[in-house]
Order: C-alpha cells, then structure tokens, then sequence
C-alpha cells in the first residue's frame, strides 16, 4: 500500500468546453484536497486507431492502449468522467477500452475505478454509466458502488471545477470519500 494514494483522473471527452471535464477537474481538485496524488488526462493522452482485427494482427496492439496499460499499473485507482452518448459510452472510449481488453493479463483487472458522469440532461448521464459499468466489469475492474451523475452541469458547475450547488458539492465529497478510502484498503497495485 502506498501512503500517498495515485489517483488517475480521466476524461472520455475532448470537447472545448466539455462539462465532464469540468467534472473530473472538480474530483481531481478534491482527490488533492484530500491528501492524493491526482494526475487529470483525457482520450487524447491515450490515441488510438479504430480498433480491427487485422490492424492488431499486422501492428500489435496500439502505443496509446499500451500507455494507457502502463498508467493503470502505476495509479492506485482510477475517476473515470463519461459523456452519456445515446444512452451509453462514447465511441472513442469503447474503442480504447476494446484495444486496452487485447492486453493480457489484463491492465484492468483489479483497478479500483470509479465513475462519473456530467450532462445537461435531467439523468446526468446515469444511463450511460451503467453501459460503461458492464464493459468494465467484464474486464475485471473493481467498480465502486456509488456512481455520480450530475444533471444539469451547465448550471452547477464553473470552468475550473467548482460546484456551485451545495447538495451536489457534498454529495461528490461522498462518493470521492469511500472511493479513496476503498483504494487504501487494498494492497495497491504498484
Ligand atoms: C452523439 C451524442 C449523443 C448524446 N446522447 C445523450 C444521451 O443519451 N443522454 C444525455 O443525457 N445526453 C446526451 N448527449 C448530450 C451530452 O451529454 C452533452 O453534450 C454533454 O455535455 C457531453 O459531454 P461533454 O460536455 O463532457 O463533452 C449526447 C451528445 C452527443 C454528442
């Protein structure tokens, strides 16, 4: 077990202006508050071609999926922020999450993860994050109980992070809470 817990902080959007961004600067902030390490990157840190078969067989499995592997191992946990796109993940993240599942033993096998999610919409995304549970239960992470899904984000959340709602500010602290302290409870990964 490390003594200062590693967090890594991403974000599978990488629109200007991405509200989900927004969300995990405001986890990254409060993971630090905390007393953790938090390293915030997002897709564009991990990129991939889209994945196929014969692509792998002639080139191997992508530098961005390998990196992507190598900072899993080397963090304690993971915050993952997703977009719900149609009720679900992005394509961009299933398309790394396919290249990263072609690694064996899997990168993401015991990762302590927890996930996020920040939309407009009335639901925050929640429905996109139970997609996102399964893919990644199915790779043997370990997924914290609690989600959070913010809805309204344009309204609650300003550009560096801070959450305006009180409520919503006190419900985050929660989740990051548990979730840091179920990281410290393992034997780490490193
Ligand atoms: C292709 C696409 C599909 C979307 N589907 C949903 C959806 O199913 N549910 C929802 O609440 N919002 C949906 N949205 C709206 C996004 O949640 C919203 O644009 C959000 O701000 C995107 O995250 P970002 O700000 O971090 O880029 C969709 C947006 C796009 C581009």
């Amino acid at each position: 077990m490390t003594t200062t817990p590693e967090i890594l902080v991403i974000c599978a959007s990488t629109r200007p202006g991405s509200l989900n961004r927004r969300l995990a600067a405001a986890a990254a902030n409060r993971l630090r508050a905390g007393g953790a390490v938090a390293r915030l990157l997002d897709l564009d840190d991990y990129p991939v071609p889209l994945y196929r078969g014969g692509v792998e067989a002639t080139e191997g499995v992508a530098e961005g999926a390998r990196r992507f592997a190598a900072d899993l191992a080397r963090h304690d946990g993971l915050v993952l922020a997703s977009p719900e796109y149609n009720h679900s993940m992005p394509g961009a993240l299933k398309n790394l999450l396919d290249w990263v599942s072609r690694i064996k033993p899997w990168p993401t096998a015991g990762v302590h993860t927890v996930l996020m999610s920040a939309s407009t919409g009335a639901l925050g995304g929640a429905r996109g994050l139970e997609a996102l549970r399964i893919t990644l239960a199915s790779n043997g992470m370990r997924i914290h109980e609690s989600d959070y899904a913010l809805p309204a984000a344009d309204q609650v959340l300003t550009e560096r992070g801070d959450l305006t709602d009180s409520g919503e500010s006190d419900r985050l602290d929660a989740v990051l809470k548990t979730f840091l302290a179920a990281t410290g409870a393992s034997d780490g990964r490193r």
